[in-house]
């Protein structure tokens, strides 16, 4: 069963294949899309449109369980504020199988301080 972790929270979500989309943010399964379906909070300014940095991630297991980076995702993510090699869009990245393990960069948590 799919399964992703995000951090630093340690929330882990598990679930079936008829199970997504969760809501309407983000390509049908990405990260964005499994947070917000969840209660992980995690920044969307443009709505899961590839247009913002603000759903970056940085993955520390199972890159290879996510979609391939587009052309545009990689274009947009290269502006983003601390991108690593491990970063992708989290409205973009769509989990195809296996678990990931996603880390929500400080500057991007909604943490209300
Ligand atoms: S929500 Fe704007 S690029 Fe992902």
């Amino acid at each position: 069963m799919p399964k992703v972790t995000f951090l630093p929270s340690g929330k882990a979500v598990e679930f079936g294949p008829g199970q997504v989309p969760f809501q309407e943010d983000g390509l049908p399964g990405s990260l964005l899309d499994i947070a917000l379906g969840n209660g992980v909070s995690l920044e969307h300014a443009c709505g899961g449109h590839c247009a913002c940095t603000t759903c970056h991630v940085i993955v520390r297991e199972g890159m290879e369980n996510l979609s391939e980076m587009s052309e545009a995702e990689s274009d947009r993510l290269d502006r983003a504020v601390g991108v690593t090699l491990r970063s992708r869009l989290a409205c973009q990245a769509v989990l195809r199988s296996g678990e990931v393990v996603a880390e929500i960069p400080r500057h991007n948590r909604n943490e209300g301080s």
